[in-house]
This record gives C-alpha cells, structure tokens and sequence, in this order.
C-alpha cells in the first residue's frame, strides 16, 4: 500500500523537512531557504507545506524523541541536585517537542488517522546515513555535538534494519570538543567550525599535547576533561544576532590558562591561531580514527556509513582508507541535523513498518525548481536583458566565459538540499587562474582567506588530478591534489594541498556534466570551481532572488534555466542596486 511519510528536523538548528512517496523521496527543504535565516532553528512548517504540496501524510516522523535514554538523564539530574533548575529548562524543550504533534495538527497538515512518530536523534542520524546507502550491509556511525543526551552511537546496518551496539552519552561529546575550540578562536556562531577545519591547513599541531589532555578516545569511547568545559555546568544558551543563531561559550577559563587569552572574534589572526586550529584538527582526527577502528574491528565490516555534525569534517573523511580498514563509504549529504528529517522518515519506514529498501540517495536535487515561463516572468519584471538559448550554445557559451575569467550564477534545475551547492544553485569560475579565490572573494563572497574554494570534477577524470578515485558526490571528503597537478588548478587547492572535491557523474547530473565537459575541451582541464549562489545568505532559492544576486554582486554572467544574462548589458541595473544598497546601509 502507498505510504506518504513526512520527515521533520524540528527545534535543531537546520530545521527541515522532506517527503517519502512509497519509498522514494520525492521533495526535501531546508525551512532556511524559506525564511532566509542561516541555520534557523523551530517547527519548520512551511518547509512541511512547501513539501506536502496540499497532500496529506500517513505518517509525520520527529528526529527528536523527548523519551530517549531517560534513564540516563534522571540518573544524571539525581546526582546533581544544583543543576535541577537547568533540568527543568530542559524538560521544557522536551514538553515543547512533545507538544509538535498537536502544532502540526493544528496547522492543517496530518489528517485523523496520520500517525506521528518520534525517532531518537543519532538513530535518525544512523538511518539517513545507511539506508540512503547502496550497501546491504555496513558499519553505520553518528557522531556530532549532541542530540537527545547522545553525542556519539554505532551499530550494524543489514537490508532494511540498524542494530545499535553503542553510544555515548552527555557530557562527553567529539563535537562539543571542536565547537569549544571554534569559539576560543574567535568564530562563536552556529556552524563555524568549518572554519575551523579551514585554519587548520595553514598552522603546525605544536599544541596537540596539551590538547590530547582535553579529550581522549578510548574503546569508542570518549571522553572531554571537563575543566575545560561549562556546557555540563552551566547548560548551552543558543541567541541570535543579526537573524542567524549564536551558541552561548561553553568553554571554561582553564582554556586561556592552558593556551593563552581566547581570540576576540574579527581580530587579527596570527599564526598562533592558526597553529591552535591545526592542533585541534590533529586531535580530532585521533579521535575519529579511534572511533571508527574500534567500530570496525567490532564489527570486522569493511564498508561504513557515517552522518552527524562531525561527519561533515571533510579533512578527516578524506583519510578513511589511510587510517582505518575500512575500504567502502557513504557519508549522508546532509549529515548535520537538517538530514534527520530524513533519517527519521527512513525509520519509520524500514524499522517501523518494516517496508523493503528501494532507495538510494545519490544527489541532492531534491529541492523546488522553476519553469521557463516563470523565470522569465522574473526577468521581465526585474527589467533584465537577456537571451534565451538552446542548452548547447547555453553551454558552450557558459563555458567559455568562465574560461574568460567570467564569474558565473549557474541556476539549473531543482534546488540542493543540505550544505552544498553542487552545481544546481552554484557560482562558478575558472580554477586555473590563481588570483580567483581573491577575485571572488573581493567581489561577491568576502570570505575569510584562509577558507578553500572547492572543485567540481568529470568523475571518470578523479584519479588525474587526485591521489584518491573513489567517487566523493557530496563534497563532504577532501583529497590530496596530485602534487603535478596542483599548479594547474590553483584556486581550488587548500593549504595542505587538498581539494573538497565533488565528482560529478554525467547520469546523476547531466547538465552540470555537460558544463564541465565542455569547460575541459576548452581548456583541458574538466574541472569548476564551485561555491553556493548566496552572498551571505543561505543559498538562493527562487529566480527572483537569483536574479537580485546577480546585479547586487559583481557577478559577470547568470545562467538561469535557458536565460543567459551578461552584466555588461544590465549594468544599469546593477549600479542602481549596489547605490540603493548602499544607500540602505
Ligand atoms: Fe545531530
């Protein structure tokens, strides 16, 4: 019987939601892209709607499970009577979560009989991971900051179940370890430890000594020295500035004494700093590895599934096959929380009702997409010039400026859920020229220097340019950049001479495919460099907004559905825009 399942990520940061049709995912949306609040946190409502598209579902799955290991937290709030107010602010977030059905009810979107189900954190995190997955059978590992008093859980997925072996429990948590860091080093908002991971490439790990006494991984096991810590003292205050939220510090003053006063955030970075980063990053890979061996000589499996906040460390993801024996991957696209929407409608759907697996997730185009006749309709009404070609000369002709030199918006086809553009809602440009990452960043991302720009590659050229081949769709692993290469596509390789790659195959992504291929016949090297179609913002979503980008920014050329748009002849456009906003400052 044809089952319409709903999955919400609901009250985590990148709230989201998603649609499961008879077991295929039909529509995923992060309710960001909506409100065009970075990260946004709550019941994500229209993201549910804009999913549902007027249809009801039979059941609505919750990444959240306010009943989970409470066992755990009564023992935890017995041993501690001074933290019972702290306690009680929690049980509130979990009476809120509770309460979710009802709202969901009351804003028209279950009918009588829909089923709700709540669906414990890191088994969302497990299920978006392994069952997405080609495999039949594979380690399956969630590791993040903490969800549902869990910060890490293991177990074995088989054909359409998981069986958990193991988790850790609050207050230990790999992924508080490296938020804390993230904020001593000045980056205090919701999602910053990406730059983090970027510093890292340009410092030496002469701190990680003194780190390894901060945390240590054991068995799987991990374990925070919790001097260094307040997030079990004093609990998480999350506050937003400027829309997008801010975790509240959850590192103590031992923290300056061990390494020297914390940075103030948009000071100076000196190389300290950077050092600090590349220490940090040291430890959590020793960390990681020791996670994932021990799981893999647990399990004596050779192929692992990862998700969670942590999995999305491409660094380390990029050195699986080096340090561990495990030789087979898949890393949900959307491992940080906005993917357990997916993950808990996959529960329900194979653990609850126990339907057979048909699906795997190979892309992320998974988002609305936009019609011709709509597109246009945005273009006239912006006053645009612009000229409608067919795909070919649409391609060649975008291909050849980014050969140029031209910064390009490339607007095709349905919008990426998760992190990543990847090359549906992307800027591109040419990775060949070595003052691109200035350019760009002087012109439209204004990014801090030290984070990497990445590159879209033809898969079946990976193992030319990189010391790996195995397939990285997602843009979630980063690979050494053959060292006779890296002269060739300078602008996409990081410090440590790595590239965050994403392999793009012609069946998955055809257009983008086509694009690339043609940028390689031109030039000889059928590689992008791909970054997200937003000037900080989440990325955009609508034509409209594509559109404004595009003349807000000192972007050369748009792409959008058949449309190409040159700025030379919309600088009219532009300049009374950049004016206006300048004015609006
Ligand atoms: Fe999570």
């Amino acid at each position: 019987m044809q089952k319409l399942i709903l999955g919400l990520n609901a009250f985590h940061g990148d709230s989201s939601a998603v649609v499961f049709n008879n077991g295929q995912l039909t529509t995923a949306l992060e309710q960001e892209r909506l409100n065009r609040i970075k990260h946004w946190a709550g019941l994500p409502l229209d993201a549910a709607r804009a999913c549902l598209d007027g249809v009801h579902p039979d059941h609505i799955a919750i990444s959240r499970d306010p009943k989970a290991n409470l066992r755990a937290k009564l023992l935890r709030a017995a041993l501690r009577p001074t933290s019972w107010g702290r306690y009680a602010s929690r049980a509130a977030n979990s009476l809120q979560i509770a309460k979710t059905g009802q709202q969901i009810q009351a804003a028209g979107i279950g009918h009588a009989q829909t089923q709700f189900h709540f669906v414990e954190h890191h088994r969302a995190h497990l299920a978006s991971a392994f069952f997405c997955s080609p495999f039949e059978e594979a380690a399956v590992i969630s590791i993040d900051g903490f969800g549902d008093f869990s910060s890490v859980m293991w177990g074995v997925g088989r054909g359409n179940r998981i069986d958990v072996q193991d988790a850790v429990h609050f207050p230990h948590s790999l992924g508080q370890f490296y938020t804390a860091f993230t904020q001593f080093l000045g980056f205090p908002k919701y999602g910053d430890e990406y730059k983090m991971m970027g510093m890292s490439a340009y410092g030496e790990p002469r701190f990680a000594d003194k780190i390894r006494d901060v945390v240590k991984t054991r068995n799987g096991h991990c374990r925070l020295n919790l001097d260094y810590f307040t997030h079990h003292s004093k609990g998480v205050d999350m506050t937003w500035a400027g829309g997008e939220p801010v975790i509240g510090s959850i590192f103590s003053s031992k923290m300056a004494e061990v390494f020297g006063p914390a940075r103030v955030p948009r000071s100076e970075l000196l190389q300290q700093h950077y050092d600090l980063a590349a220490s940090v990053q040291t430890v959590l890979e020793e960390n990681y590895f020791d996670l994932l061996n021990h799981v893999q000589k647990q399990t004596g499996l050779k192929t692992v599934c990862l998700a969670g906040g942590v999995a999305l460390n491409c660094v380390a993801n990029g050195m699986v096959f080096e340090k561990t024996d495990f030789r087979d991957i898949y890393i949900q696209p959307a491992a940080h929380d906005a993917g357990t929407s997916i993950g808990a409608a996959l529960y329900v759907q194979h653990q609850i009702l126990n339907q057979p697996r048909s699906f795997v997730m190979r892309h992320v185009y998974y988002g609305p997409e936009y019609l011709d006749t709509e597109i246009q309709r945005d273009l006239d009404s912006a006053g645009t010039v612009w000229h409608k070609l067919p795909e070919d000369d649409l391609v060649q002709q975008t291909a050849a400026r980014i050969a140029d030199g031209l910064i390009v918006g490339w607007f095709q086809g349905r919008m990426e859920f998760g992190p990543r553009a990847l090359g549906n809602r992307s800027i591109l440009a040419d990775p060949r020229r070595k003052d691109m990452k200035d350019t760009l960043n002087s012109r439209i991302k204004f990014r801090e220097s030290f984070r990497p720009f990445c590159p879209s590659i033809l898969a079946e050229s990976t193992g030319d340019y990189f010391e790996i081949s195995y397939p990285s769709p997602f843009m979630v692993t980063a690979y050494k950049i053959k060292p006779d290469q890296r002269d060739r596509i300078p602008a996409v390789t990081h410090g440590d001479g790595t590239g965050r790659l994403q392999t793009v195959e012609k069946d998955v992504n055809p257009l983008y495919w086509k694009l690339i291929r043609k940028f390689g016949d031109l030039t000889g090297v059928p590689v992008l460099l791909n970054t997200s179609f937003n000037e900080n913002e989440p990325i955009v979503h609508t034509p409209a907004q594509a559109i404004d980008c595009f003349l807000r920014t000192k972007m050369n050329v748009l792409s959008i559905g058949s449309y190409l748009l040159l700025k030379s002849e919309n600088l009219h456009l532009s300049e009374s825009r950049s004016a206006f906003a300048a004015t609006a400052k």
